[in-house]
């Protein structure tokens, strides 16, 4: 067998036998297989497609390229999140600690931002001296004393999808339905979680446009986490317009410490009080309206709150930020998006997220410093009606910013008709359908 075979199989449109994928797969972890390679078999891959065993096969395979993420000692149930990617989504910044307060525990990896789309690691380096680099030893400590921990996953982990995703990154191959299943499940797999609830974004600026093809990559995802032993669970959201009203680290941080607090009601407060109810519910098999009703209890007693200062004092970083936002600031200089006529507004996430990115709040280059304090604050969404020259968004900035606000402007467009309502949970797949 030789690497060029399983490229031309594929190429062929013939199944890949398990041999053949775990021989590449360990051709690229072990450097054996060139970049080109790689390309051309993520390129025949997402032109042909792959069945449901050769993508558990791949998985399987990509899980084995590297180290295990060693299970924390501490009893009970371990569950975790994981979206695909959008732009305002902190939901794990309030999930982590509501479900830690509710007695499951929240030990996870976490990812930086990517292209438009932010990351939770970078969001909670906003608190100052906050570190996401825990020896093995602390993330176990953590997670047996807090409940609650996120982290950067060590590069020993999943070694293949890193390489891969890297090509696929600048050749066009990222939205292929097998190969994101294989990339989230590998790292899925590779770490010890009891329960998953995976967020799967469609829409405007997600990795996935269309809304089938999102449902068939959950479905798909579940199948692979149940064969493999793990509860699962998904949901298929909306992400055409941003979750939360805000876009931005710092920004975003507050956000989701408002919906902690109850101060904020929202859909990014809907979405993440959901997905902590729909995994308390696996994790401690109660009923959805009994889980629904502690995760609403953590919230208002101040016990969910309680477990972000903690975890965010035990990861190092300055807890008083958690009530004191002056340690979250916000970018000096303002600058307001208008509404150009009379009309309905439609938001569109992608040029939010560019926007951001844009100024600075997000990485052109890989391994870039982020600036936390630029931020986008939404001052209206999808359906809300206008009149010309009203305020549609407030920019937080730091000067020389027109590219970024000209991107921003794409962000909304103002129509004579109302939007169609999308909801925002298209579908969910629960563990016993
Ligand atoms: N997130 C991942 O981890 N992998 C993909 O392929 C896409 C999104």
């Amino acid at each position: 067998m030789t690497i060029y075979d399983v490229i031309d199989r594929k190429k062929r449109g013939q199944a890949l036998s398990d041999e053949e994928i775990r021989y590449f797969v360990q051709a690229v972890a072990g450097g054996g297989a060139s970049d080109a390679q790689i390309a051309a078999f993520c390129m025949a891959v997402l032109l042909v497609g792959m069945s449901e065993a050769e993508c558990f096969a791949l998985t399987r395979a990509m899980t084995d390229s590297g180290a295990r993420v060693p299970r924390p000692r501490a009893g009970g149930v371990f569950v975790d999140k994981h979206s695909t990617g959008g732009v305002s989504d902190s939901t794990t910044l309030v999930l982590a600690p509501v479900l830690a307060a509710c007695g499951a525990r929240c030990a996870k990896y976490s990812g930086r931002g990517l292209g438009h789309t932010g990351g939770t690691l970078d969001k909670l380096e906003c608190f100052p001296g906050l570190t996401v680099s825990l020896t093995p030893a602390q993330f176990e400590a953590q997670a047996e004393r807090v409940g609650a921990v996120v982290a950067g996953q060590t590069a020993q982990v999943v070694p293949a999808d890193k390489r891969m995703y890297a090509v696929r990154d600048v050749t066009a191959t990222v939205d292929s339905i097998p190969l994101i299943a294989a990339s989230v499940m590998s790292k899925k797999l590779a770490s010890f979680a009891d329960v998953i609830l995976l967020d799967v974004k469609y829409g405007e600026g997600a990795f996935v446009r269309g809304v089938e093809d999102a449902a068939s990559l959950a479905a798909l995802m579940v199948g692979i986490g149940r064969r493999a032993g793990r509860r699962m669970c998904a949901s298929v959201t909306c992400m055409d317009q941003p979750l939360g009203d805000w876009v931005g680290c710092c920004a975003e941080v507050r956000e989701a410490v408002g919906v902690l607090r109850g101060e904020v009601q929202n859909d990014l407060a809907a979405l993440s009080l959901d997905h902590a109810a729909r995994l308390l519910r696996l994790a401690l098999g109660i009923s959805a309206a009994e889980a629904e009703r502690r995760v609403k209890g953590a919230v208002a007693s101040g016990a969910a709150l309680q477990k972000l200062r903690d975890m965010v004092a035990a990861q190092g970083g300055d807890a008083r930020a958690v009530d004191d936002f002056s340690l979250l600031p916000l970018a000096p200089q303002r600058a307001l998006i208008r509404a150009p006529r009379d009309g309905f507004v439609r938001v569109h996430a992608l040029p939010l997220g560019q926007a951001c990115v844009l100024l600075g709040g997000g990485r052109q280059r890989a391994g870039e410093a982020v600036d936390h304090t630029v931020a986008l604050h939404l001052l209206r969404r999808t359906g809300s009606r206008v009149r010309a020259g009203e305020p549609l968004l407030e920019v937080f900035h730091r000067g020389g910013a027109q590219a970024a606000l000209g991107r921003a402007a794409e962000g909304f467009s103002v129509e004579q008709m109302p939007p169609a309502a999308q909801p925002l949970i298209y579908r969910t797949i629960e563990e016993d359908t």
